[in-house]
């Protein structure tokens, strides 16, 4: 970034500073997205959501929840990445009679603790342990000495909430007060044991897989029922590759991106490094492409291809050649988004990273890549597709993007986007100047078959002129103008992954 790509307005307060890679950046001062996370956000009760415009639509009937992290400071000392804050989750039940949201901590051992000591008692993925190097030491054997901060998704099971987070166990809420029940073991997770942030359901059969990471850097994989119970698990050694943040369902296969981002364990084990500091980007062996039966657990394929990092994928499914179809946002490497998410509690972004949708095709039995390409060239992230569709052939992939123009690191995302895949058209809705977005989650219309639409897309955003976070409900097809804004009581951080439960 040069400093003629700067407004004028925060041209007047850089100053020069160096970065990672060769580019020239400069510091600014917070910018107006910041608001969103300046001040830790305060619970509120059940509150009945005044509407600012529209009116909620007639199929849109259930309950959406939201993870994210709530606060990213303790005591005035802030966090050293946007991932360590403590999850809150934001839960807004509708109907056509009205909205009505609630917004709670999880009460996790952790939040506990530092809310009454008021300052940070645990390391986390940027930070590290604040005590002694023996207490560390301990807690690396009774799984203390990072905090499990319950902050990254949400997992609706029939009679309970999970708030996830992609190190440990789930905590275990009640739908619908989201008072913190627990951790919990769904019968069989052992304490500790990582259950990812990222489970997906099979539409179909109604299975849930999840992944987990442990410190040996073995990727366990588990299929489970619709209750969460395991049916089987399996395990891969990744090789000292510590990160794989999710995966993807395609028709009769999992798929594992594994892209090369190493970990260094000897500086975590002597609490010299954080997480985030010790994992370091290294291409030269390519992303690893493992493709796995989804009934059997059992490897089809293990191949390499180029480098590149991702966090998230739109979906995935087989095709009548039996080939495997699947996208995702493609970040060049990790150094760099990992960068900018370290720099969002700041305000003060000084880094560039560009994610955007690929679509990739492999052959199954031999991980050969057959396609490899961008297919939304704007800066994106956060793809989604409707729950029905997830492992199953799909027409549209919906993002989150910045607006026309605008990078990653200039500023907060202000666009949401619907790829056609049969048109090859990009929609977009501009949120509009000083509105900012976050993941939008497809929510699918409750009405009978025939009358039913494309269904909508439910985002959280933060309206910067107003200082209010609001509900934006839109219309998944045409985008366009929302057609239903919400109030919510107080400002909430942008977060990271919801999910909707149907009436
Ligand atoms: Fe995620």
């Amino acid at each position: 970034m040069t400093s003629s790509s700067l407004t004028s307005s925060a041209a007047a307060t850089e100053t020069a500073d160096s970065a990672i890679g060769d580019e020239t950046v400069y510091k600014r001062e917070p910018q107006p997205w910041h608001g969103a996370f300046a001040k830790p956000a305060k619970e509120f009760p059940p509150t009945d959501l005044e509407v600012l415009a529209g009116r909620i639509p007639e199929g849109l009937q259930g309950t959406f929840y939201q993870n994210g992290t709530g606060r990213l400071e303790r005591g005035g000392q802030p966090v050293g990445h946007w991932f360590d804050g403590d999850g809150a989750i934001l839960r807004v039940q509708l109907s056509a009679a009205g909205a009505k949201a609630t917004y709670r901590y999880v009460q996790t051992t952790g939040y506990k603790a530092e809310s009454k000591a008021d300052r940070f008692l645990f390391g986390n993925y940027g930070m590290r342990s604040p005590g002694p190097l023996w207490k560390h030491m301990l807690g690396l054997f009774n799984g203390t000495t990072i905090k499990n901060s319950a902050n990254t998704s949400v997992l609706a099971l029939e009679d309970k909430l999970l708030a996830l987070w992609e190190a440990g166990n789930p905590h275990s809420l009640d739908l619908e007060t989201l008072e913190t029940i627990g951790m919990e073991s769904l019968g069989w997770l052992k304490p500790t044991q990582p259950f990812s942030a990222h489970p997906l359901r099979d539409p179909i059969s109604g299975e849930i897989y999840s992944i987990g990471v442990n410190s040996l850097c073995e990727l366990s994989i588990y299929r489970c029922d619709a209750s969460g119970g395991l049916i089987k698990q399996q395990a891969i050694a990744l090789k000292n590759i510590p990160l794989v943040h999710s995966f993807v369902i395609a028709g009769p296969y999992l798929v594992f991106l594994v892209s090369p981002v190493k970990v260094n364990p000897l500086p975590l084990l002597l609490n010299q490094l954080a997480y985030a500091d010790a994992v370091k980007w290294d291409p030269n062996q390519g992303t690893r492409i493992i493709v796995v039966a989804r009934e059997s657990l059992e490897i089809v394929s293990d191949s390499y291809a180029d480098p590149w990092f991702q966090w998230h994928y739109g979906n995935g499914c087989t095709e009548a050649d039996g080939s495997i179809r699947l996208d995702y946002a493609r970040f060049d490497d990790f150094t760099h988004i990992n960068e900018v998410l370290r720099e969002v509690p700041s305000g003060r972004m000084k880094t560039q990273a560009y994610g955007r949708l690929w679509q990739l095709r492999l052959d199954p039995k031999t991980g050969r890549v057959l396609s490899h390409e961008c297919v939304v060239e704007r800066d994106c992230e956060f793809p989604q597709v409707p729950d029905s569709k997830v492992g199953q052939p799909w027409e549209q992939t919906y993002v989150l993007m910045h607006r026309e123009g605008v990078k990653t690191g200039e500023d907060w995302f202000g666009a949401v986007g619907r790829f056609d895949y049969k048109t090859q058209q990009l929609t977009q809705a501009d949120l509009g100047t000083g509105i900012y977005g976050s993941e939008p989650l497809h929510v699918a219309d409750g009405q009978t078959a025939e009358n039913a639409s494309e269904g909508w897309l439910l985002m959280v955003v933060y309206n910067s002129v107003d200082s209010r976070s609001e509900l934006w409900i839109f219309e998944a097809k045409g985008l366009g103008e929302p057609v239903c804004r919400l109030a919510l009581p107080g400002v909430i951080p942008i977060g990271f992954h919801g999910t909707w439960q149907s009436s």
